[in-house]
C-alpha cells in the first residue's frame, strides 16, 4: 500500500500549457504537510474494467471517471493491459479545508508502482503522478518541494529542495462553511489563462518569485517566505477575478480572514495567508505564534473551525 501526504504550494500552480500531460506555465513550489493522506492499494484483476472504491464505497461511473481516464493513461505510458481493483482511503477529510487530488494521484502512482513492479525512481513517480494532478507531482517528495514546468512529458517533475528542513514554519488551516458552487482548480485556471489580461504578468512574477522564496527557505528568512507566499497567493486570486468573466474562490470570511491577519501582524505575530481554489484560508506561522493566531481567529469569528499541520514527509510503502 502507498501513502502520499498533501501539500500546500507557497508559490502556486495556476495554468497549463498542455492539458494531455498537464504541463505548466510555471515552476511552483511547496510545503509537503503531516497530518493529512491518502492510503491506495491497487491489486490487479481478471476484468476488463477497473474496480474503484474510496472510504470503503464503491464508486459509480461518473464518480470514478477520472481516475478510470487516469488509469488508461497509465497503461498507455508503461504499455501494459491489465485493469485494477483500487481500494483508496482519504485521511484528508473535508472539513480540513485541504484538497485531496495531490495526495490521491500521488498514492495511486505508488500504489501502481507497487503492484506493477515497475521499480520507478522518485522522479518517475513524480511524472506518473502529475498526469493525474499537477499538484501531485510535488507530494512525492517532503518538505520544501519545487515542480520544474519543464518542456515535455518527461522533463516535467518535482525536485526536493529540503525534505526535512530545520525550520520554525506551522500551518493553521482556518475552514469556512461554504456551499457555493465549486469551481475546480482545473476549470479556474483554464478560464483564468484564456481570459485574464495579467496572465503574463503572472508568469513573469513567478520566475522572480521562485528564486526569492528558494534563497528565503535557504536563509531560513521566515518573514520573507510569509511574505511571498501571500504575495504570490493574492496574484492568483487577482486571475480570477481579472478573468472574463470574472470569479473567485473568496467567500466574505476569506477577506474577514485576510483582513484579521493584517491586524495580527500589527501586533507583532508572525502570521500569513495563502489561499488554494475554495474558499478556506491557511495561515503560515511559526510555533510560537500559531496559538495566538488561532485565539484571535475564533474570538473574531465564532463560526470557522482551524485545524493546525506541521511539515511532512513523502512517499511511503507501508
Ligand atoms: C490552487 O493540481 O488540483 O492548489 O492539475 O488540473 O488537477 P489539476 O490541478 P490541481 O491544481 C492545484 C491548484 C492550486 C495551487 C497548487 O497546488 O499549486
Amino acid at each position: 500500500m502507498a501513502r502520499a501526504y498533501t501539500n500546500i504550494a507557497l508559490i502556486k500552480y495556476w495554468g497549463k500549457k498542455n492539458k494531455q500531460y498537464k504541463l505548466p506555465y510555471t515552476n511552483s513550489l511547496s510545503l509537503t504537510l503531516d497530518r493529512f493522506y491518502t492510503d491506495t492499494l491497487a491489486t490487479t484483476i481478471d476484468n476488463d474494467k477497473d474496480i474503484i472504491s474510496l472510504n470503503d464505497k464503491l464508486l459509480n461511473d461518473a464518480e470514478s471517471k477520472r481516475i478510470r481516464s487516469y488509469l488508461d493513461i497509465v497503461r498507455q505510458m508503461y504499455s501494459f493491459d491489465d485493469h485494477f481493483q483500487i481500494t483508496t482511503i482519504n485521511h484528508v477529510p473535508t472539513s480540513a479545508g485541504f484538497a485531496s487530488s495531490a495526495s490521491g494521484f500521488a498514492a495511486l502512482a505508488g500504489a501502481i508502482n507497487e503492484t506493477k513492479k515497475l521499480n520507478l525512481n522518485r522522479k518517475q513517480l513524480s511524472i506518473l503522478a502529475r498526469n493525474g494532478s499537477g499538484s501531485a507531482s510535488r507530494s512525492i517528495y517532503g518538505g520544501f518541494v519545487e515542480w520544474i514546468a519543464g518542456r515535455d512529458n518527461e522533463s516535467s517533475f518535482a525536485v526536493p529542495i529540503d525534505e526535512t528542513p530545520d525550520i520554525d514554519l506551522t500551518l493553521l488551516s482556518v475552514v469556512i462553511n461554504q456551499h457555493s458552487k465549486k469551481i475546480s482548480s482545473t476549470v479556474g485556471m483554464e478560464n483564468s489563462v484564456k481570459s485574464s489580461p495579467f496572465y503574463s504578468n503572472w508568469v513573469t512574477l513567478v520566475s522572480s518569485e521562485i528564486k526569492e522564496i528558494k534563497q528565503a527557505i535557504a536563509q531560513k528568512d521566515l518573514q520573507k517566505i510569509g511574505e511571498i507566499s501571500e504575495h504570490n497567493a493574492m496574484s492568483m486570486h487577482a486571475l480570477t477575478l481579472s478573468a472574463n468573466p470574472s470569479f473567485t474562490y473568496f467567500a466574505p470570511e476569506t477577506i474577514q480572514i485576510i483582513q484579521l491577519i493584517k491586524e495580527i501582524r500589527q501586533k507583532g505575530i508572525f502570521a500569513y495567508a495563502t489561499i488554494d481554489a475554495g474558499p478556506n484560508v491557511k495561515i503560515i506561522c511559526t510555533k510560537e505564534s500559531i496559538q495566538r493566531v488561532q485565539t484571535y481567529i475564533k474570538q473574531q469569528l465564532s463560526n470557522v473551525t482551524t485545524v493546525v499541520a506541521n511539515i511532512g514527509h513523502g512517499i511511503e510503502y507501508i
